[in-house]
C-alpha cells in the first residue's frame, strides 16, 4: 500500500488501547531496522524525519528510503511525517515534497501565535490531503539543539481553544517526558530495593485532564525513550562516556498507550543501541574497517529494540 496519514491509524489505536510508534530515521539501516521489525510484527508505523534529519541526510534521500521501505513492505500501513517543524516554509516543503504527516511545533511561541502558525500550516496540509501535529507545553531537554533547561507542563485548560482554533488532527503534550538520553537528573529520582534509580511518575493526571476535555481525540508524546541501561552500560564498557543517563519507565509508557496516548515518539534508544554496539565492535575489531562489518551488528539489535517497543511497550504487534 503506499504511504498513508495517520489518521486511521490512530482511531484504531485509541480504540484499541495501543500506541503506534514514531521512529525518528537518518539513514539507510535506522530504516531498515525499524521497518523490518514492524514488517515481521504486522505493526503500523510513523518514521519520521527532523529538521536535523533532513539537513544531514537531504530530503530527497529520506523520503526515497522511506519509499524503499514501503515497496518492502506493502502489507504495513506507513506514515512519513514531520518532527518538530520548525516554520511554515519546513511544513510546506514536506507537504509538497511527500510527506502525508507533518509536526509544527510552536510551543515555544505565546499561545496566541502559537495558534496563528498552527492553523496557517493546518489550512496548507488539509488542502493537500496530510495531517497535522501540534504542541502545547515544553519539554525539557534538546530540541533541535535548542536546549530548555526547565519544561512546562501543557495547562489542560488551553487544549480545546487550540485544538478547535487551529483544526490539528492530533496534539503532543508534556507532561514530564523530555527528549535525550538524560531526561532525569540522579537527585529527582529515589533508589529502590536492589539500588536502581527510579525517575518521578509521568504526570497522568494532565493526561487525564486533557483526555476528558478532548474525547476520543489522539494524544502524542515525544521524548519517550526508556534509555535502555543493557546500551548504556555497552556504551560506557566501550569507551564511552555516559553517566546518568535515564529514560521513561517502560511501565509508564504501557500506561499512556493504554489511555488517550496514541503516537509514542522513539529515537533516542535506538541511537544508544546503534551507538553500543558500534563501540563494542570496534573495541573488539580494532583492526577492522569495512563499515558493512560494524552497521550489520548496529542494524539489527536496533530492529530488536524495536520489536520489544512494538509488543512490549506500544502494543501494536499484529495490528497493521
Ligand atoms: O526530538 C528530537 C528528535 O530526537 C530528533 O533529534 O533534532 O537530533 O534529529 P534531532
Ligand atoms: P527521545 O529523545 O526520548 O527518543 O524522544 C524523541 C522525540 O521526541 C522525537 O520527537
Ligand atoms: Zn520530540
Amino acid at each position: 500500500m503506499p504511504l498513508v496519514t495517520s489518521t486511521e491509524m490512530f482511531k484504531k489505536a485509541y480504540e484499541g488501547g495501543y500506541a503506534i510508534g514514531a521512529f525518528n530515521v537518518n539513514n539507510m539501516e535506522i530504516v531498515q531496522a525499524i521497518t523490518e521489525a514492524c514488517k515481521e510484527e504486522k505493526a503500523p508505523v510513523i518514521l519520521q524525519v527532523s529538521k536535523g534529519a533532513r539537513a544531514y541526510a537531504n530530503h530527497t534521500y529520506l523520503v526515497k528510503l522511506v519509499e524503499a521501505a514501503v515497496i518492502e513492505c506493502p502489507d504495513i500501513p506507513i506514515v512519513l511525517h514531520l518532527d518538530h517543524g520548525p516554520d511554515f516554509e519546513t511544513c510546506k516543503a514536506c507537504i509538497d515534497g511527500g510527506f502525508t504527516s507533518v509536526m509544527i511545533d510552536g510551543s515555544s511561541h505565546s499561545f496566541k501565535d502559537n495558534i496563528e502558525l498552527t492553523k496557517k500550516v493546518v489550512e496548507y496540509a488539509h488542502d493537500h490531503g496530510v495531517v497535522v501535529e501540534g504542541e502545547l507545553g515544553t519539554l525539557a531537554g534538546i530540541e533541535d539543539e535548542v536546549s530548555h533547561e526547565e519544561g512546562s507542563y501543557t495547562r489542560p485548560e488551553e487544549v480545546e481553544e487550540f485544538v478547535s482554533k487551529t483544526g490539528v488532527d492530533s496534539l503532543a503534550i508534556a507532561i514530564g517526558t523530555s527528549h535525550g538520553a538524560y531526561k532525569f537528573k540522579p537527585e529527582q529520582c529515589t533508589v529502590n530495593e536492589k539500588g536502581i534509580l527510579v525517575p518521578p511518575t509521568l504526570r497522568f493526571d494532565i493526561l487525564e485532564d486533557v483526555s476528558r476535555r478532548l474525547p476520543m481525540f489522539p494524544i502524542v508524546l515525544h521524548g519517550s525513550s526508556s534509555v535502555p541501561q543493557e546500551y548504556v552500560k555497552m556504551v560506557n564498557d566501550n569507551g564511552g562516556k555516559m553517566p546518568n543517563a535515564i529514560g521513561v519507565p517502560e511501565e509508564q509508557l504501557r500506561k499512556a498507550a493504554s489511555l488517550s496516548v496514541c503516537k509514542i515518539n522513539i529515537d533516542s534508544d535506538l541511537r544508544l543501541a546503534m551507538t553500543g554496539t558500534i563501540r563494542k565492535f570496534f573495541n573488539e575489531h580494532p583492526d577492522k574497517f569495512d563499515p558493512r562489518e560494524y552497521l550489520k551488528p548496529a542494524r539489527a539489535n536496533i530492529k530488536e529494540v524495536v520489536r520489544h517497543k512494538l509488543i512490549d511497550v506500544l502494543g501494536c504487534a499484529g495490528k497493521a
